[in-house]
């Protein structure tokens, strides 16, 4: 064993410090000391549309969970290239009143025929094109669910009243924007597969053009029998027998059964202290939240503002490397798989992969035994909301690829997500952004796909922080950078617009925006022995970022200074945060 290695290997090695932890007495004594109440309410999210959507709902006397059904419902019609109510999501609750949180897991299940010997072509190869577009690549959708989840237990307003912006929107329409514009571009060829699909996008004979107004009367249907009929509104009746009939249209098969036996599930959500914040976030079928505690806990034993750029730099993507490596073997649906997510999430093995990590030199990631993760990058969309009794929700939906499956069952409006590429759907095979899954991820009937949405809280006495963001598996370490920003003191609109970096154990490099790290840093990392792919490296044959990641959004209430305020990513012009005080809304 040469001595590098001896050093990776050695956990007795380094003896490392905790000292800045407050006790979690002295937290919770903390805690009761701080103002309960924040001094109105804070909605951020994708589009200003669905921002005001929810401000409605508190302005018409609902809480931060019916703000969190108009604000979901309404991205589901101007923002469809990333989620919908043909899709899933998370939703993480903080309930004022108990103190409680809760994860509402809405993610979407595998059809029973959706077996892995479906996703093969007669030659033994993978079906990508099965995987990700079309009827096959469609699990059965839980945002309809979720909404009526969340009216039924924890909202003050009825559906009718919390889906009515949406179904506004639906209706008389809204403008299109570039990004639609450019999305429907890239997926054009599968959407126009469908006639129920070039019904709603080439609805006027020609596709979606900037500025323009597109409109959705088959969504604004459904949503409206959705909010007179509940569940079975969707779910079974009518808008069922829809869904059933497109899918079957175009050679796919679910059942009336799986529809109709749809639920969302109430689950714990992951918890961590953090240097004197308590950290809540997602649980599995989420790889996010168990990620960002094993990262955060190794990240634990350094005091990250003594330390210059490249040795901070160094250290998180140390961590990074290490989640990364756990993340392919353990992680599936908690109701099918054990998951120790226990023994993965405590300070112990945190300390143990900790030792394992030199200050000056970038461990190998052929020195981790694992499985390949490469890059993945996606639509999806967040939220983050509190109000005005203190009640917190983040929530992050998706469709998984841009506009899903492309598949719109006629007459419905929905566009089906293809979430079913986010299982293993041949073991060892990469999905569509090269990650590979092993059997906690295969698909079984009913069984949830593995997903990276990382909706979280922060905590600490003082402040009191909801984020989250969409990206495929960089959700995870955008939103680790966005919790160590706030540590750091950064304010919501800092937080949302830092630069970000990224390691995900293989490949072996660190991606980065453009200027998230400077010339000189970059070469003290090299020196360090990271391989990095700088979009400034391009020319010299570095893979590169040619594009920005991400679309965070994220909420403050600082206790001290009893402020409220928003983050809204930078990177996308219609997202939109927006404070309201004493009854009136402002902007942010
Ligand atoms: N489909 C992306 C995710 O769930 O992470």
């Amino acid at each position: 064993m040469t001595a590098e290695k001896r050093w990776h290997a050695s956990s007795a090695s380094l003896v490392l410090i905790a000292s800045l932890l407050l006790s979690p007495a002295a937290l919770a004594d903390a805690r009761r000391q701080t103002p309960s109440h924040p001094p109105g309410a804070a909605i951020a999210s994708a589009h200003a549309l669905a921002t005001e959507a929810g401000m409605q709902m508190l302005r018409e006397g609902g809480n931060a969970f019916d703000a969190a059904v108009a604000t979901s419902a309404a991205l589901s019609v101007v923002e469809p290239i990333s989620s919908g109510l043909g899709g899933g999501g998370f939703f993480l609750l903080h309930d004022a009143k108990t103190g409680k949180d809760v994860f509402v897991d809405a993610r979407e299940t595998a059809p029973a025929a959706a077996t892995p010997a479906e996703y093969l072509l007669e030659n033994g190869e993978f079906n990508r094109d099965r995987a990700e577009n079309g009827p096959w690549s469609a699990g059965i959708p839980g945002l309809p669910a979720a909404f009526v989840h969340l009216a039924d237990k924890y909202g003050k307003l009825p559906l009718k009243t919390t889906l009515a912006p949406a179904i506004k929107l639906a209706r008389e329409g809204f403008p299109i924007y570039a990004r639609l514009v450019r999305g429907y571009a890239s997926r054009r060829a599968v959407m126009e597969r469908y006639p129920g699909t070039r019904a709603v996008f080439l609805a006027s004979g020609a596709p979606l053009k900037e500025g323009e107004i597109f409109k959705q009367p088959d969504l604004a249907n459904t949503l409206e029998t959705l909010a007179a009929k509940g569940f079975d509104g969707f779910y079974r009746g009518d808008i069922a027998d829809k869904l059933l009939a497109g899918v079957k249209a175009e050679g796919g098969r679910w059942t009336a059964q799986e529809l109709a036996g749809y639920r969302v599930r109430e689950r714990e959500p992951v918890s961590v202290e953090y240097r004197g914040w308590r950290i809540v976030t997602a649980p599995p079928p989420s790889s996010g939240g168990i990620a960002l505690a094993e990262m955060l806990q190794i990240l634990e034993g350094w005091d990250l503002s003594k330390l210059d750029p490249a040795h901070r730099i160094h250290l998180v993507v140390e961590s990074m490397r290490r989640a990364f490596r756990d993340r392919t073997f353990y992680l599936g649906d908690p109701d099918f798989v054990k998951i120790p997510a226990a023994t993965l999430t405590s300070p112990g093995y945190a300390a143990g992969l900790r030792a394992t990590i030199h200050p000056q030199k970038a461990t190998p990631s052929d020195l981790l035994s694992g499985e390949e993760t490469p890059l993945e990058d996606d639509e999806t969309t967040h939220f983050s909301i509190i109000d005005a009794d203190g009640n917190r929700v983040a929530a992050t939906q998706t469709v998984n690829l841009t506009f899903g499956s492309g598949l719109i069952p006629p007459g419905t409006g929905v566009l089906l997500n293809d979430e079913m590429d986010d299982f293993a759907l041949k073991p060892g095979t990469p999905n569509a952004f090269g990650v590979m899954g092993y059997d906690a991820n295969a698909p079984k009937p009913g069984k949830r796909m593995l997903s990276s949405m990382t909706p979280t809280f922060m905590e600490s006495p003082d402040r009191v922080a909801v984020l989250g963001t969409p990206g495929g598996s960089r959700i995870i370490t955008m939103v680790l950078l966005g919790v160590l920003g706030y540590d750091a003191g950064l304010d919501a609109q800092a937080v949302a617009a830092l630069p970000r970096y990224h390691h995900q154990w293989m490949p072996d490099r660190i991606q980065a925006e453009t200027g998230a790290i400077a010339p000189q840093v970059a070469a003290e990392l090299k020196a360090m022995g990271h391989g990095l792919d700088l979009p400034a490296d391009e020319a010299a044959g570095g893979r590169g970022s040619s594009h920005v990641w991400g679309n965070l959004q994220t909420v403050l209430w600082d206790r001290k200074a009893g402020t409220l305020s928003t983050g809204s990513d930078p990177r996308n012009p219609v997202g939109r945060g927006e404070v309201m005080r004493m009854g009136t809304a402002a902007a942010k």
